[in-house]
């Protein structure tokens, strides 16, 4: 079986999220059984030289609205299955989808492009492919346009890994993407209160959709978490299923990491150790006795970051040390530089830093991800690895993943445990910090339990499988 895996962002080549994660390991270990094809928009910020991506020598036209678009097909040069489209309108930014004033004005034409483009790229390399694997909106043209305009015979696979971004836009995209006005622009296709949707036509036009978690499947099927596509989902809820994402072990491996000041895994704990007291000394923290709390993510409402800034004022007198790395929306960037300076236990990166996330990972005793919803995370699923105890909202795919050790008698092979809290307010936050103090403090229990999430294989193996599964029996 021949698969395109198509995503907006796939790590190494851009990352600003999961959704580039996924996109490299997903297909990393499906390739063991198929072949798979990954294809990505050549960003002007993607490192050529680096990642050895070049020219195909193969480009073609495409005409919309009257405008004729060029694209050119470039691949990794020790890998030709990685394959990236480039075209000015879609690549020549300095971000992905916005840069510090907001959201591109174009990105409907530039993913609508990206969307054409995947499909006639197809043609143009005469490749033989049987699955489509598309991945949120900015790729979810593809199935619209594939059932709708060039009628073509494989199966679409949509995975949603995130309900809050639609990709919802005027109307008059209709005419400037060419989209067909009589066979789309209806509720159970592309119309969403008389805008068009992108994630809507995803959802409505594939053959079968996947999110990153059982527990979201569920959730965005409800009006609390559907962000108005509830009904939708619920419509399409006989092709949707929730399957949990992996992360690859060898990019997230504490033994191999080059970012980490020392290597290290579950029987050499100590070693984690000097990566803590290296990072707190490079932020002037002190003393490497008390717990290390960190916080890696976009600040974004979703990841709780309003949570967190009520906390500080109060976090600041406790007997520990944090370490806040994120960057996101303007208004957050703003407040969290607003406080950078303030407490002399708390160290605030705004910023986008891979290096340092790593380190954080292994510095830390414990992750604060008190998200107000989240289809998977995998933040917590890296922390765990690192031996870095997740504290966690019970939301989403957290709650698939981590369990409170207060409510276990015995360990489980395949979940990993760490503190959850369910009503999201800054009482259980706390509450749940006061926890991780009173189980740091019984240190035999404390390693027994990272040592024990160390050992979980969180690698993409089992849920790999379902996806094959699903490839072969989607209808
Ligand atoms: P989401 O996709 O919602 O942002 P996930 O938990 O699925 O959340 O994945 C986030 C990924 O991005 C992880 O690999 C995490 O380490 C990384 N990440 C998030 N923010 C930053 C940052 N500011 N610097 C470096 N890495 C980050
Ligand atoms: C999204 C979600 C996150 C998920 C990631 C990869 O960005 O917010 O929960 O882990 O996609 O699927």
């Amino acid at each position: 079986m021949n698969i395109l895996f198509a995503s907006s962002e796939i790590f190494p080549y851009a990352k600003s999220g999961g959704l580039a994660d996924v996109a490299y390991a997903l297909p990393q270990a499906l390739r063991e059984k198929e072949t798979v094809y990954t294809v990505m928009p050549l960003y002007d910020i993607v490192n050529r030289k680096k990642h050895k991506i070049v020219d195909m020598g193969i480009s073609f036209w495409y005409t919309l609205n009257h405008v004729a678009h060029q694209f050119d097909l470039f691949y990794k040069e020790d890998c030709k299955e990685d394959l990236f489209i480039y075209n000015p309108i879609l690549c020549g930014r300095t971000g992905l989808y916005h840069d510090r004033y907001g959201e591109f004005g174009d990105n409907a034409l530039r993913f609508g492009l990206f969307s054409y483009a995947i499909i006639e790229m197809i043609n143009a390399m005469k490749l033989s492919i049987d699955v489509f694997h598309i991945n949120d909106w900015q790729t979810s043209l593809v199935a619209l346009l594939a059932k709708t305009h060039y009628h073509l015979p494989q199966k679409v696979i949509l995975t949603l890994h995130n309900l809050a971004y639609q990709g919802i836009f005027d109307k008059s995209v209709m005419n400037e993407l060419a989209l067909n006005w009589e066979a789309c622009f209806k509720y159970n296709g592309i119309e969403y209160f008389d805008s068009v949707n992108f994630l809507k036509a995803g959802i409505n036009y594939s053959d079968a959709i996947t999110t990153v978690s059982a527990s979201y499947a569920q959730e965005i099927q409800t009006p609390l978490f559907g962000c108005g596509l509830d009904e939708t989902l619920k419509s399409n809820s006989h092709k949707l299923m929730g399957i949990v994402n992996g992360i690859s072990t060898e990019v997230f491996n504490p033994k191999t990491d080059e970012y980490l000041y020392n290597n290290y895994d579950q029987e050499s704990l100590k070693d984690k150790k000097i990566n803590k007291t290296k990072l707190l000394k490079l932020f002037n923290l002190q003393e490497s006795s008390k717990a290390l709390f960190v916080f890696v993510g976009r600040f974004t409402h979703q990841k709780g970051v309003d949570l967190l800034l009520e906390s500080l004022p109060i976090l600041k007198d406790f007997d520990a040390n944090f370490i806040i790395l994120g960057e996101g929306e303007p208004y957050y960037n703003e407040r969290f530089k607003q406080v950078q300076h303030q407490y002399s236990s708390i160290h605030i990166e705004v910023g986008y830093n891979e290096e340092l996330s790593r380190k954080l990972y292994a510095a830390a005793d414990f992750l604060l991800m008190p998200s107000t919803f989240e289809p998977c995370g995998l933040n917590q699923m890296i922390a765990m690895r690192y031996g870095a105890m997740p504290i966690v909202s019970k939301t989403g795919g957290l709650k698939d993943t981590v369990l409170d050790f207060t409510d276990i008698n015995t360990l489980e092979s395949s979940k990993g445990v760490g503190i959850t809290f369910e009503e999201h307010n800054l009482f259980w936050f706390l509450h749940a910090i006061g926890k991780a103090f009173s189980l740091y403090g019984n240190n035999t229990k404390y390693k027994r339990l990272i040592q024990h999430n160390m050992s979980i294989d969180f690698s993409w193996k089992s849920s790999a499988q379902l996806y094959l599964q699903l490839y072969k029996e989607a209808k």
